[in-house]
């Protein structure tokens, strides 16, 4: 069980979403997203999603590390994580609205299925998507990994402590 859902005190006033991923790793795109849902919502839970069955390159202790370091600062953000079906957390923590980044059309496809599917299984889910800076539109966990692995340097796309703990994985230093 995680955290939220045994401390959570909610203010029914308050505007609240998740923004749900697998953080494999944080990204500036996806900060870059969050610092815009802020301008929509009091607080937003950035919940990293822990599958079992599914290869991370980053335990969800490690994803989450980075998380809260780099949101430390911002008292709106809660970092959280959940297991199983996002409908299955929201409902628990008593969230209706998520928020996604659609970075190009390649994304739509499937963030449009998964939204749909989402509120078909409880109609109050809301998907809101938001569009992230241009220069982090090609910006990818997955492209982020392999450039890195690679021998590439990925410090303008992600977070200082995000480089750190990449640097420290693959024992090596910056390029
Ligand atoms: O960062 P990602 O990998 O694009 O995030 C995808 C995520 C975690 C939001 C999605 O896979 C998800 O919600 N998984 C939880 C399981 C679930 O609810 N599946 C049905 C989605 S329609």
């Amino acid at each position: 069980m995680s955290s939220l859902e045994v401390n959570r005190r909610l203010t029914m006033s308050e505007r609240i979403a998740v923004y749900p991923g697998s953080y494999d790793p944080l990204t500036n795109g996806h900060v870059d997203i969050i610092q815009r849902g802020l301008k929509l919502f009091d607080k937003i839970i950035v919940a990293a999603l822990k599958n079992p069955t599914k290869t991370y390159l980053f335990s969800l202790e490690e994803r989450m590390d980075m998380l809260r370091t780099t949101f430390k600062k911002t008292p709106n953000i809660e970092v959280d994580y959940f297991e199983g079906l996002l409908v299955d957390y929201l409902k628990k923590i008593r969230v209706n609205t998520v928020v996604r980044g659609l970075r190009a059309i390649s994304d739509f496809e499937i963030e449009f299925q998964m939204a749909l599917m989402n509120r078909s299984i409880k109609l109050e889910i809301e998907t809101i998507f938001l569009v992230p800076s241009i220069c982090y539109s090609f910006v990818s966990s997955r492209l982020v990994k392999e450039i890195y692995q690679l021998g590439g340097g990925v410090e303008k796309m992600v977070p200082d402590i995000v480089d750190k703990k990449l640097k420290e994985k693959f024992g090596r230093d910056k390029l």
